[in-house]
């Protein structure tokens, strides 16, 4: 099955269309998916053999989860360079349900959460479903890229905000935010007293050229009032199984969660997702490699078929993961260009409009895949760009 680069070159679109997950059943068959953010790649060996055992064994009981910590802080340890206490790692079944509880337990209903779009659409939902409101502090440009916009944040946060929920590295843009950024980000939160969700289910397919600091690393006095929320299931695609971490870093943070967090979070993980996340944190660092030198290579692909085909398209590659965030307000697409793409060029990419301010006119493509599906992909997007300028 895997070829000598790990298999991530010779992707078929015939096996990936046999898949029957949501990036492979939303949209009829004609249509090439580079939406939700599921990658095309095969699974890594040691995940692989972890399932097929558990299969073999009749092994489909309760999840038992206590190794997790443990086996994370080694990864953690040796990617990361990030220290996490064992103790300090407790399981949930996916990274916006332990979200959902955290708000819950670190904050109150009516709370005013801060979020930084363009970002992932479930920021807005997620506060909104456990009765919070919203309040956005947008990302900036600066130079070559996005920063956090620390006025925007110092104004929401003084108008009494409570919670930060962080996407780093961030979901659209692939921005892996900077120490002085995030060191001025923990100060402005304490003294605020603001607490912040940091969700870096990314950062293990931080490529090259970029380092992921965690949040939880920047020091005891952010450690305080931060929690981080991680995860095998992008960097490994095992979103389906069910396993996510939060992690803590303080006493005072510790003390918290166990006072107000559902003590239920741990009986919701997927036993697969536990068996398949202790799999890719203890023995997938030499599959995640092989996939960070594919992604680090479709990063350049992608912006080499867009400077031949669409010039016009407004990219900043990625720092980390396989999302690109496309500007395409120079062509006449309107606010929601995944929209017309999908209708005529017969490619389904998210639509910017979704990640909230500063949406409109971008749309999402998922480039976790082979080069030549990738390369159909961009086809696609300028068929549909040339027959929407014909119309
Ligand atoms: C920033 C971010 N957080 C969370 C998720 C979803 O993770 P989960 O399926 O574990 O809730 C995604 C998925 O794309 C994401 O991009």
């Amino acid at each position: 099955v895997l070829g000598s680069d790990g298999g991530f070159e010779e992707l078929q679109l015939e096996a990936l269309r046999l898949r029957r997950s949501a990036k492979w059943r939303t949209y009829p068959a004609d249509v090439l998916p580079a939406f939700v953010a599921e990658s095309d790649f095969g699974l890594a060996p040691p995940i692989r053999a972890a399932l097929a055992q558990a299969v073999e064994h009749g092994d489909t009981g309760y999840p038992f989860a206590a190794a997790l910590g443990e086996v994370f802080a080694g990864f953690a340890a040796r990617c990361f360079d990030w220290q996490v206490d064992p103790a300090a790692v407790r399981p949930a079944a996916d990274v916006m349900s332990a979200i959902a509880e955290l708000l819950r337990a670190l904050s109150q209903p009516g709370d005013a959460v801060v979020v930084t779009p363009p970002v992932y659409p479930p920021f807005f939902s997620v506060p909104l479903e456990v009765g919070r409101r919203v309040v956005e502090a947008p990302l900036a440009r600066h130079g070559s890229g996005y920063v956090l916009d620390l006025d925007a944040l110092a104004a929401a946060f003084a108008a009494g905000a409570r919670v930060m929920l962080l996407c780093h590295p961030h979901n659209p843009t692939g921005r892996s935010f900077r120490l002085e950024e995030l060191s001025a980000l923990a100060q402005l939160a304490a003294r605020h007293e603001v607490v912040v969700i940091s969700d870096e289910i990314h950062a293990p397919m931080t490529l090259p050229g970029a380092r992921h600091i965690p949040y939880l690393s920047l020091g005891s006095e952010a450690a305080q009032r931060a929690v981080a929320v991680v995860g095998a299931s992008k960097a490994w695609n095992i979103p389906g199984l069910k396993c996510a971490l939060i992690v803590t870093a303080s006493e005072t943070m510790e003390a918290r969660l166990r006072e107000t967090l559902s003590v239920h979070l741990g009986y919701r993980v997927g036993h697969f997702g536990v068996l398949a996340s202790l799999a890719a944190f203890g023995q997938g660092e030499s599959w995640l490699d092989a996939l960070r030198r594919r992604l680090d290579g479709n990063r350049a692909l992608l912006a080499a078929l867009l400077a031949e085909r669409l010039p016009e398209v407004g990219f900043l590659p990625p720092e980390a993961g396989y999302l690109a965030w496309l500007d395409f307000r120079a062509l006449p697409l309107g606010d929601d260009p995944a929209a017309l793409l999908l209708e005529h060029g017969r490619v389904a990419l998210s639509s910017g409009l979704t990640f909230g301010s500063g949406g409109s006119g971008f749309a999402r493509l998922n480039f976790g895949t082979s080069p030549m599906i990738l390369t159909e992909a961009v086809a696609r997007v300028a068929s549909g760009v040339a027959a929407v300028a014909a119309v």
